[in-house]
């Protein structure tokens, strides 16, 4: 089921909905089916270890092109899993098992009956939003007791650590248009786990994935592809200029070429049961 109606949104939703990483961009929908690609693996990970039923009802926020949503609701046919975004246009458009519904919700407004979901889950979205730590309580009490909350972020290493100063000043420019245009807070990710319990969530566990560039096709072609549709952005703001970027983007044809991207960090916890 699709909501035609316009979410109810917080103003500041509008930096998501409206800039560089907005669903109308060319070239979007390829940068999040990439990073599906990415990242899918590593949040499969996380949530086939959790003790999951067939029966479960489940929230996917942000779902974006909605790999793990699909993947929820092949795993959970007897249940419910609820896609939500603020932009569902890659959500409408795709194959849906049975069990997956779509809504368009802003997650800093959105409501689901509280205590009424066995999971909830939400990649690379809270990194993005002003108050991150608001949205945990909010979906911890989205959660039936014993029901689990998994949030996962990108955070970054120290660019001057990297041996390649062009691709790290690309990666620390990227990350600072980010910061200026959406407000996006990459230092959240290391806060999940606070965040999680002074939400009275228990049973914390917290892994991290390393995204390598030069080493993988797919990595590299999501990186590039980032880098292409910031490059506008990055030239106006006076961040990079054309030939910095252009020696950055030439260490992805050397075959030598080896560094971290990003961190992107796992977090599980569980409302208790008692
Ligand atoms: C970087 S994409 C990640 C997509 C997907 N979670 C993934 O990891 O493949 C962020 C997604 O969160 C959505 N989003 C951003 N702000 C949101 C909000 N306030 N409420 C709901 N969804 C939001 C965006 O529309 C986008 O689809």
């Amino acid at each position: 089921m699709s909501t035609a109606h316009r979410p109810r949104t917080d103003p500041a939703s509008g930096r998501y909905a409206e800039g560089l990483l907005s669903h109308g961009r060319a070239g979007e929908y390829e940068r999040l089916l990439l990073l599906e690609q990415v990242c899918d693996p590593g949040t499969i990970r996380v949530l086939a270890s959790l003790p999951m039923a067939p029966d479960w009802h489940c929230a996917e926020v942000g779902a974006g092109t909605g790999g793990v949503a699909r993947w929820l609701a092949e795993r959970c046919p007897r249940g419910q899993v609820t896609a939500t975004d603020l932009d569902t246009r890659f959500l409408d458009s795709m194959a849906r098992p049975a069990p997956m519904r779509v809504s368009r919700q802003d997650v800093t407004t959105a409501d689901f009956p509280p205590g009424s979901l066995d999971l909830v889950h939400a990649r690379a979205v809270l990194t993005h939003l002003p108050a991150p730590e608001q949205v945990v309580r909010r979906m911890a009490n989205w959660l039936k007791p014993g029901g689990w909350l998994v949030i996962e972020d990108p955070t970054y290493l120290p660019a001057e650590h990297s041996p390649y100063p062009d691709f790290a000043a690309l990666l620390a420019a990227c990350e600072e248009l980010l910061a200026r245009t959406h407000g996006t807070d990459n230092s959240w990710a290391r806060r999940i786990p606070v965040a999680m319990a002074a939400a009275g969530l228990t049973d914390l566990g917290m892994t991290a994935d390393l995204s390598v560039c030069g080493r993988d096709e797919t990595e590299d072609r999501y990186w590039r592809q980032c880098f292409a549709q910031a490059t506008p952005a990055l030239l106006e703001s006076g961040l990079m200029t054309e030939s910095r970027i252009q020696r950055a983007l030439s260490h992805l044809d050397q075959p030598e070429f080896t560094d971290v991207a990003w961190m992107m960090i796992s977090c599980s916890a569980r409302r208790p049961l008692g």
